[in-house]
């Protein structure tokens, strides 16, 4: 019998062997804590569908920024949650809205230790829960959203985010926000685009987490799910308009797409561990189904894998605990 001359296995013998051949590394600094802050709260308000994150009060988000920035996180993506919500999402652009003053908040306590980034999107402030303005029927109006986010970006880089990124993938989005940062003497706020954006059942606890009020879909204007190659016409036309950083959202169900995006992308390229995939892990853990930070890590492991330079993730000050510096 002839023995096999080759033999991965030699190379997973010990611990020490498969750290030094290990391909993928992740580090603190790559992760990005997504947070939540809700307007008038006075205690933290729990998230059923994401046990462990909450809408955080102003006081225990400045904590919880704090925390992040001590376990070596990279960086913090702000979601606000106001108390009132209208037909255009005035919130969003007031600079007493509670976005805003979360980002002053947050600049104050971290300064430039972490990069300050903030959500692009008027789904979290309008009353309808759609991700722009509607027009007379009740359809999502492109270019009069986009008036708006111009509004939003200037508001968000005035209230010291280092980076704004546009979710709601209005065609157009980035290079007008781009246009209305320099205009307005904000040329060093980058933008950090969600370019492939994919209508995914996976946010599901996401709307809970800021009380929407969205009825139906976002299928007219996020992608869908079987297209890959349209990924690849976002991110050229992202490019074009002067992203700084690219992200590909939902990262699990979408680790093709990502690493496609990161093969041609000559920016960073993000992506998003997002609500549904939070929960999802979590609920099996809870039933003694999945080993929690064995499964938490392996996926964070395969979406760098695939590509990601950094990586959204609701465990991200915890699973920077877990790992070198
Ligand atoms: C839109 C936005 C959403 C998420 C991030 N930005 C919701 C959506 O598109 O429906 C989802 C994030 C998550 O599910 O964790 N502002």
């Amino acid at each position: 019998m002839a023995f096999p001359a080759q033999r991965p296995r030699r190379l997973r013998t010990t611990p020490a062997m498969r750290r030094m051949v290990s391909e993928t590394e992740v580090r603190p600094r790559q992760l990005v804590l997504p947070m939540f802050v809700r307007e008038g709260a006075t205690e933290p308000v729990p998230i059923s569908s994401m046990p462990g994150v909450v809408q955080h009060t102003r006081d225990s988000l400045r904590k919880a920024v704090a925390q992040a920035a001590s376990a070596g996180v990279g960086g913090v993506m702000l979601f606000g949650v106001p108390q009132v919500h209208d037909a255009t999402g005035s919130g969003a652009v007031d600079p007493e809205g509670i976005l805003n003053v979360a980002l002053r908040d947050v600049r104050d306590e971290v300064g430039d230790d972490l990069v300050v980034m903030s959500d692009l999107c008027l789904d979290e402030f309008t009353d309808h829960g759609h991700c722009g303005v509607l027009d007379a029927d009740g359809r999502v109006d492109n270019d009069a959203t986009l008036d708006v986010y111009a509004r939003m970006g200037v508001e968000q880089a005035r209230a010291g985010a280092h980076l704004v990124g546009p979710s709601g993938m209005m065609d157009g989005q980035v290079g007008v926000i781009r246009e209305a940062l320099d205009e307005a003497g904000f040329a060093d706020t980058g933008i950090l685009a969600y370019t492939a954006k994919y209508a995914s059942a996976f946010y599901g606890p996401f709307r809970e987490a800021v009380n929407s009020q969205l009825r139906g879909d976002r299928k007219t204007y996020q992608q869908d799910g079987g297209n890959a190659r349209e990924a690849l016409r976002e991110l050229a036309l992202d490019l074009d308009e002067g992203a700084d950083m690219v992200m590909v959202k939902p990262a699990l169900a979408y680790l093709d797409v990502l690493a496609r995006v990161a093969d041609v992308a000559d920016v960073p390229v993000a992506a998003y561990q997002i609500s549904g995939e939070y929960a999802m892990i979590e609920a099996a853990v809870e039933r003694g189904w999945l080993e929690r930070e064995r499964t938490i890590l392996e996926t964070v492991t395969s979406i760098r894998r695939a590509g990601a330079d950094v990586i959204l993730t609701y465990w991200a000050t915890e699973v920077a605990g877990w790992l070198d510096r």
